[in-house]
């Protein structure tokens, strides 16, 4: 049976009737461009071919229930009723589903309550964000319960609001502005201050090969808002809004005069150069030419690992198996770093070999369990047919 057809049963066996609507929404994938989305920069991500759906059914009163078909029992709640932030280690799959709820409510939306089923495919975790795709699955099936729709770039703030306040991650704009957004068969370069997105299609011949290294790191409990912090910190020494109006040289001047530490520095120098790369790589999309694109997402990977230091064995062991592979242009990590998942650039005529071959390599040396998925870049959310 499909997925979606799951979902129905799931539907009517909680609630005793079917859906009336259906909505989903993708997790992505980076290319490039990587802890720069929070310093107002650029990225280069796409939307993935797994996603979070949700079959919905509206209500008459202020009631949502919630059941998901990978997760435990049946979640109700009251729109009416405030939503306590939740703490940094009771994060229950609920407290999304929540918080967006909040959120939206918060913004002035009037809701109706609705009785919601949900599946989702993107693995917990793992960099690919699962939790991007659960908050704008969330906020477009509550929306469409109530006949309502807003403009994607506004359902990711709402999302990414979500996840600041009621989840505990400082995140950026990336995630959610790529499950919203994504665009059918193509790459998107997003401008983070702007929030306009340029799309371009792959360089043809190139299969994008996401890996996953197995290694979980919850990014509330990760190092994640440590380094965010230290941009910030970062650029305010500089005397710039954001990282994204630095210079490589700006931040050298600072080290001599004393205003930013070596540490400092190091952090901030992969932000500003990561800037600049994702704009040559989207550069290289429209050229056509993959080679650059593979070495630029390269280079991309090794500051992450020395500068920004949010890699780790599994990461960087996966990287340089994948590298060393007949086919292979480029190959980094993507996401929030700390485990989770890797992204290479593959000739299509290589790519089964490719994955043949990391497979085994890496479980040689990690014993986890490594999961490869060669994917195409997907749609955004939006309504999804029941039939
Ligand atoms: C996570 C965050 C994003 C972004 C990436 C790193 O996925 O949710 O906002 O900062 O890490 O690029």
């Amino acid at each position: 049976m499909s997925r979606t057809g799951h979902l129905r049963n799931l539907f009517s066996t909680t609630y005793g009737t079917a859906p009336t609507l259906a909505v989903r929404a993708p997790g992505r994938v980076n290319l490039i461009g990587e802890h720069t989305d929070y310093n107002d920069g650029f990225c280069l991500p796409m939307a993935i071919e797994r996603d979070v759906r949700v079959a919905i059914r509206p209500r008459t009163d202020k009631t949502v229930r919630v059941v998901s078909l990978e997760q435990h029992g049946v979640v109700t709640f009251e729109l009416s009723a405030a939503i306590p932030k939740a703490t940094d280690k009771a994060q229950h799959w609920a407290d999304y589903v929540k918080g967006c709820a909040q959120i939206l409510v918060e913004s002035g939306e009037s809701l109706v309550g609705a009785d919601l089923a949900l599946t989702g495919d993107v693995p917990l975790g793992s960099g690919l964000s699962s939790s991007a795709a659960l908050e704008v699955a969330i906020i477009h099936a509550l929306l469409t319960a109530a006949g309502r729709s807003l403009p994607g770039a506004q359902i990711a703030r709402l999302g990414q609001r979500a996840e600041n306040k009621y989840v505990g991650t400082n995140c950026g704009i990336l995630d959610q502005l790529s499950s919203a957004c994504g665009v059918l068969g193509s790459v998107m370069l997003m401008d983070c201050r702007t929030l306009e997105l340029t799309p371009a299609p792959l360089p043809a011949g190139v299969s994008v090969v996401i890996a996953d290294t197995g290694k979980r790191r919850g990014l509330v409990d990760s190092a994640y808002n440590e380094r965010r912090a230290g941009c910030e910190a970062g650029a305010k020494a500089l005397g710039v809004s954001h990282l994204r109006d630095a210079s490589l040289h700006g931040l050298w001047d600072a080290e001599r005069k004393g205003t930013l530490s070596p540490l400092a520095r190091q952090r901030c120098e992969h932000v500003v150069a990561e800037n600049g790369r994702t704009i040559a790589a989207f550069a290289c999309l429209t050229a056509g030419d993959a080679v650059a694109l593979g070495q630029l997402m390269d280079q991309s990977h090794n500051d992450l690992r020395d500068k920004f230091a949010v890699t780790c064995a599994e990461l960087d062991d996966l990287v340089t198996i994948a590298r060393a592979l007949p086919g292979c242009l480029g190959s980094r990590m993507t996401g929030a770093g700390f485990g989770g998942c890797t992204v290479s650039l593959v000739r299509d005529e290589s790519v089964q070999a490719f994955v043949a071959a990391l497979v085994p390599a890496y479980r040689a040396k990690h014993n986890l369990p490594i999961v490869v998925d060669v994917t195409r870049p997907a749609a955004g959310a939006g309504a999804l047919n029941l039939a």
